[in-house]
């Protein structure tokens, strides 16, 4: 059973960014809510829109434009190769290679859905799966290549709804002795820190080693290690393998996040309560400190079209009178416009300077990188304000 906690109202698709001629069109909206699954402990959002909708060949989103993730995903390339030597990898959700690329081409295979994306990887010569991920693929991949030794997804199995199919299909590939490496957003830090822009139409899911603890659990796979990293405002790398693989011991770390876990609350629906309390304080006071910069006629900008920011902008009806326009470096949002909110996204060009006053961050999860990009603007007394942990400058 779904319990619902939270109501983030209406939404646009998150990644729908507008071209200027679409703008007088209606908008394909759904109703944001978020429930938590009592059994299971899953918290997912409860109206979902179908993957083809989303991830297809307008598909905006490329990891490798992070510095923050390129980096990330460098070392972790160069720690799984050193820790099991894998022989054969199958990435899901390969996106435009910011993984892949860290290995050799006879060695890992990609599965990306979105074609604009397979393409770029394809062409530099890594074999890719323009498909979502399914048993057919699975089984073909399996027949052609081999077993898989090591199954790596980051930030994508949040993204399927129907976990049974995914599951079963990473256990047809998968050695016996092979490795599963799910990295996906924590529930734990998304609570600590009032991220509720961690909700949106692709996150389907947002997940704690509790709860893919009991998920995987009925597919005969176990956790045996878990890694907290800074990506995405906070997530969990998940160590997997059959329950019957006796080639690794459960490390501690399993014992010690659970624990954390459970006694932050995530077992309990008062929890979930509270933090959805929490949220409607946080747009309270963010709109109360937009409209104070509006009155003395900041120039307030955003920084960072995230997909997250939609739900933020929708959700507390931000519009173009109090942030002017956001400034993104992902050429495929430049020139268009957010969906719901409809501010304009300007190509970011150089950093930010005097004529500013305020930069709203919607990349708050890449607020390291940004200051050391944007130091300038902070020395000159300009202001970044952020929702989370709370509404506030920095
Ligand atoms: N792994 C990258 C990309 C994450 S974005 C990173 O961590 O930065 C999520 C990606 O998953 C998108 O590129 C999307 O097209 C892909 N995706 C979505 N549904 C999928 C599915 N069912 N099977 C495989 N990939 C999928
Ligand atoms: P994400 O939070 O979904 O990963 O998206 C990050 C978005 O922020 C992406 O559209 C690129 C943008 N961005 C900038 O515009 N400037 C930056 O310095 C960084 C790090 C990201």
């Amino acid at each position: 059973m779904i319990k619902k906690f939270l109501d983030l109202g209406q939404q646009p698709l998150a990644n729908s960014y507008l071209k200027k001629k679409n703008l007088y069109k209606k908008e394909k909206k759904y109703r944001l809510q978020v429930g938590l699954d009592i059994e299971k402990k899953l918290v997912s959002i409860i109206r979902t829109i179908p993957s083809g909708k989303m991830f297809n060949d307008n598909y905006p989103y490329r990891s490798s434009i992070s510095k923050t993730m390129n980096q990330s995903f460098g070392y972790f390339a160069k720690k799984i190769k050193k820790k099991f030597k894998p022989k054969f990898i199958i990435e899901i959700g390969s996106n435009d290679g910011a993984f892949l690329k860290y290995f050799n081409k006879k060695n890992i295979v990609g599965v990306e859905p979105c074609n604009n994306l397979a393409k770029l990887t394809t062409r530099s010569g890594y074999k890719t799966y323009s498909e979502f991920w399914n048993k057919k693929l699975a089984k073909l991949i399996k027949e052609k290549f081999s077993f898989s030794d090591l199954i790596y997804s980051a930030n994508t199995i949040s993204h399927i709804k129907d976990m049974d199919t995914t599951l079963n299909s990473i256990n047809l590939v998968l050695s016996d002795n092979g490795v599963v490496i799910l990295e996906d957003p924590s529930l734990l830090e998304c609570l600590k820190m009032n991220a509720y822009d961690q909700f949106y139409c692709e996150h389907i899911y947002v997940f704690s080693l509790i709860s893919i603890s009991k998920i995987i659990k009925k597919f005969n796979l176990e956790v045996f290690h878990v890694e907290k990293t800074k990506t995405h405002g906070g997530s969990n790398r998940y160590y997997i393998k059959k329950i019957k693989n006796k080639k690794y011991k459960i490390n501690k770390s399993v014992k010690k996040i659970l624990k954390e876990e459970v006694n932050f609350g995530l077992n309990k629906f008062s929890t979930y309560l509270q933090f959805a309390n929490r949220v409607k304080k946080s747009k309270k006071s963010l709109l109360k400190i937009l409209i104070n910069c509006k009155n003395k006629k900041l120039k307030v900008i955003g920084y960072g079209a995230t997909a997250k920011s939609v739900t933020v902008l929708n959700f507390c009806k931000i519009k173009k009178d109090l942030i002017s326009y956001f400034l993104d470096t992902t050429p495929d949002k430049q020139n268009k416009y957010i969906p719901g909110v409809h501010i304009p996204i300007i190509k970011y060009k150089e950093p930010i300077n005097k004529n500013i006053d305020v930069a709203y961050l919607g990349a708050w999860n890449f607020k390291k990188e940004i200051f050391i990009k944007e130091k300038n603007f902070l020395k000159n007394k300009g202001k970044f304000l952020t929702h989370v942990p709370y509404p506030k400058f920095i």
